[in-house]
C-alpha cells in the first residue's frame, strides 16, 4: 500500500471512531485541545476545536497532508511552476500582492516588474479620477462607476466593495454581471451618464454576458453624450487588444496575465473599480493583508498553518464523514457576499471528478457551499443545520468591532455567532426537553409528541473565524486564507484547482440555441429541449 493509500485508510478509520463520539466530550479528554486548535494568522484567529476530530485525528490528517506532499506542491505554486497543466499556466496570484521589489517568476519569466508597473498605473489613474483630473466628456468629475464583468471578474470586486465601502462614498460603485438586462437597467438607473464611468472587466474579453452588457452601457453613454463618451470607457483584460477594438481608449486599458486565474484575480487590475471607489490606499492595504497570509501559508509549519488546517478540517468532514454540503455564515452584514464568492472559488476550483492526469479521483471532492449573513440565515436555513437529517459543517465568521452603528447591536450580533456555534455542538437532549415540558405541566401524550421535535441532536461541527476589525488588511488576509485552503484541498484530492472545463459545454450549447432562437436553422435536440426552443422563440 502506498503512503497516500495508507493515509486515506487511516482517515477512514479515524472517522469511524469520530462518528460514535461527541465533539464536546473531547474537551475533557484533551485539556490542551482549545490551545492546539486555535491558530493566529495574518491578523485572523481561527478556532477549530468544535470540529469532530480528536488530537490523534489531527495527526492522522497531518500525515495525509504529508503523504499528499502538500508542502512540495505549495513550493511549486510559489515558484511559478505550471500547476495548471491543462491550460499550461502557473497560478501566481501571490505575485500580485507582494511588496515592490519582489522577484516572482511565472514559468521562469520574471513578472514582478510588470506587476509593479500596472499597480503604479492603477494608483495614478485612481488618484486622477478621485481628484477630478480625469473627468467625463463634459468636464464633470466622475461620481459613479458601473463595473461590468461576471464570475471572477465580478464576484471578488462586488465582495470587496460591499465589505469595505464607506457609508457615503465619493464615487458610487454598481455592478452588472448577468446577461439578464434587468441587472444593467438597475445599475444604470438614476445615474447621470456625464458623471458615470463604465469599467468592463473580462480576462478573455469574449464572455457573452460581459460583452452584451458592455455594448449596452456604451450605447447608454453614447445616447446622451455621443461618441466623445468613449472616454468614459475603461477596460481590464488579459487581451487588451480586444478591449481597444471595442472602443476603449488605449490609455484606459489595464492588463493582467494568463497566470492570474479569474477567481483569484481581485488583486490585479480586476480590482481597479474598487481601487478607484475606495481609494488606492485601501486597495494597497488589502494586498498587504493577503501578502501576510501568503507568508504565513508559505512559512508556518503544517501543524499551525491556518489554510492547511482549515482544509484538513473540511476533508475530515467531506471524506471521512461523507458530508457533501457545507455552510458559511459571516456574522457581518458587510460579508454577506462571501458565500457567493466562495461558491466560485471552491466549486469552480475543486468541483472535479478526474485528476490532473485524467484519472478518476478515488475520493469525493468539493462540497457544495452555501450561506448568508448571520443573523439572517438563522431565520432561514438554520432549522436544517440544527435538526435536519444531514450534518452540515459550518464556517462561522465574526468581526469583533463593528464598522459602524450601534455598539449594543454589534454585541447582540456576536452573542448570536457564539451561541449558534455552541448550539450546533452541544445541542439539547430529549431528557432535558422532557423535564422542561413536565415542569410546565404538559400531559404525557403531548410530551411524547413534542419532546423529539424540540430536541437538538448537537454534535454538529463548526469552525469559528474571528477578525478584530473588517479593515482592508484583514479582509485581504481572509480571502487569501480561503484561496490557499482551496489549493490545499485540491492537492489532497490530486486535482488541478486552476482550470474550469466544466463551464464550457453550457456556453457552447447556449450559442447554438441562441442561433436557433434568433431564427437560424434548427438543430437536433432531445424532445424536451426542442419543445422549449419552440416555446421561447420570439
Ligand atoms: O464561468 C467561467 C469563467 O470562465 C470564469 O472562470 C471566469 O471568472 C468567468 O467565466 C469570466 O470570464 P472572463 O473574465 O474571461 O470574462
Amino acid at each position: 500500500m502506498s503512503e497516500a493509500d495508507a493515509a486515506w485508510a487511516a482517515l477512514s478509520k479515524a472517522a469511524e471512531a469520530a462518528r460514535d463520539r461527541r465533539i464536546d466530550s473531547l474537551f475533557a479528554r484533551e485539556p490542551d485541545r482549545l490551545g492546539v486548535l486555535t491558530l493566529a494568522a495574518a491578523g485572523l484567529e481561527l478556532d477549530l476545536s468544535k470540529q469532530p476530530w480528536s488530537r490523534e485525528d489531527l495527526d492522522t490528517m497531518l500525515a495525509l497532508a504529508r503523504a499528499a506532499r502538500v508542502e512540495a506542491a505549495r513550493d511549486r505554486l510559489y515558484a511559478g511552476e505550471v500547476v495548471n497543466a491543462s491550460e499550461g499556466r502557473p497560478a501566481l496570484h501571490m505575485a500580485l500582492r507582494a511588496p515592490d521589489g519582489a522577484d516572482w517568476r511565472a514559468a521562469g519569466v520574471p513578472v514582478s516588474g510588470e506587476v509593479e508597473a500596472t499597480r503604479n498605473a492603477m494608483r495614478a489613474f485612481a488618484g486622477a479620477v478621485r481628484s477630478g483630473a480625469v473627468a467625463g466628456a463634459t468636464g464633470k468629475p466622475f461620481r459613479a462607476i458601473v463595473h461590468i464583468g461576471i464570475g471572477g471578474s465580478d464576484l471578488g470586486p462586488r465582495l470587496v466593495w460591499e465589505a469595505l465601502k464607506p457609508l457615503d462614498p465619493q464615487i458610487e460603485l454598481r455592478f452588472a454581471a448577468n446577461v439578464d438586462p434587468a441587472e444593467l437597467a438597475q445599475a444604470l438607473t438614476g445615474l447621470d451618464p456625464a458623471e458615470t464611468m463604465v469599467v468592463t472587466v473580462s480576462k478573455t474579453f469574449t464572455t457573452l454576458e460581459t460583452l452584451t452588457n458592455a455594448e449596452a452601457a456604451r450605447d447608454w453613454l453614447r445616447a446622451s453624450l455621443g461618441e466623445a463618451s468613449d472616454s468614459h470607457l475603461v477596460a481590464v483584460s488579459a487581451s487588451p487588444e480586444k478591449a481597444q477594438a471595442f472602443g476603449v481608449p488605449a490609455g484606459q486599458v489595464f492588463g493582467f496575465w494568463d497566470w492570474v486565474g479569474g477567481r483569484y484575480s481581485i488583486w490585479s487590475a480586476v480590482g481597479l473599480s474598487c481601487a478607484i471607489a475606495l481609494g488606492y490606499d485601501a486597495f494597497e492595504a488589502m494586498l498587504a493583508g493577503a501578502h501576510a497570509m501568503d507568508d504565513h501559508f508559505r512559512t508556518a509549519p503544517l501543524e499551525t498553518n491556518a489554510p492547511v488546517l482549515l482544509a484538513l478540517a473540511h476533508v475530515f468532514n467531506r471524506n471521512g464523514l461523507g458530508r457533501p454540503i457545507r455552510a458559511v455564515v459571516p456574522y457581518a452584514q458587510r460579508l454577506r457576499l462571501f458565500a457567493p464568492f466562495l461558491q466560485q472559488l471552491e466549486m469552480e476550483s475543486n468541483g472535479k471528478r478526474v485528476t490532473a492526469t485524467g484519472q478518476p479521483v478515488p475520493h469525493p471532492t468539493a462540497a457544495s457551499v452555501f450561506g448568508d449573513a448571520g443573523t439572517n440565515g438563522q431565520h432561514a436555513f438554520f432549522q436544517l443545520l440544527h435538526q435536519g437529517t444531514d450534518v452540515v459543517p459550518v464556517d462561522i465568521l465574526a468581526v469583533r468591532e463593528g464598522a459602524e452603528g450601534d455598539p449594543s447591536a454589534q454585541t447582540k450580533l456576536l452573542a448570536n455567532a457564539i451561541a449558534q456555534a455552541e448550539a450546533l455542538m452541544v445541542g439539547r437532549s430529549e431528557a432535558e426537553v422532557r423535564a422542561e415540558l413536565t415542569a410546565a405541566g404538559r400531559p404525557p401524550a403531548v410530551i411524547d409528541a413534542l419532546a423529539p421535535q424540540r430536541t437538538f441532536p448537537g454534535n454538529r461541527p463548526s469552525s469559528f473565524l474571528l477578525l478584530d476589525r473588517l479593515d482592508p488588511a484583514r479582509f485581504g488576509a481572509l480571502v487569501a486564507l480561503y484561496e490557499h485552503k482551496t489549493f490545499v484541498e485540491g492537492v489532497l484530492w490530486g486535482i488541478n484547482s486552476f482550470d474550469q472545463w466544466g463551464v464550457e459545454l453550457g456556453k457552447t450549447l447556449a450559442t447554438r440555441v441562441l442561433g436557433e432562437l434568433e431564427g437560424g436553422p434548427s438543430g437536433a435536440h432531445d424532445p424536451s429541449t426542442a419543445a422549449l426552443i419552440a416555446r421561447l422563440k420570439p
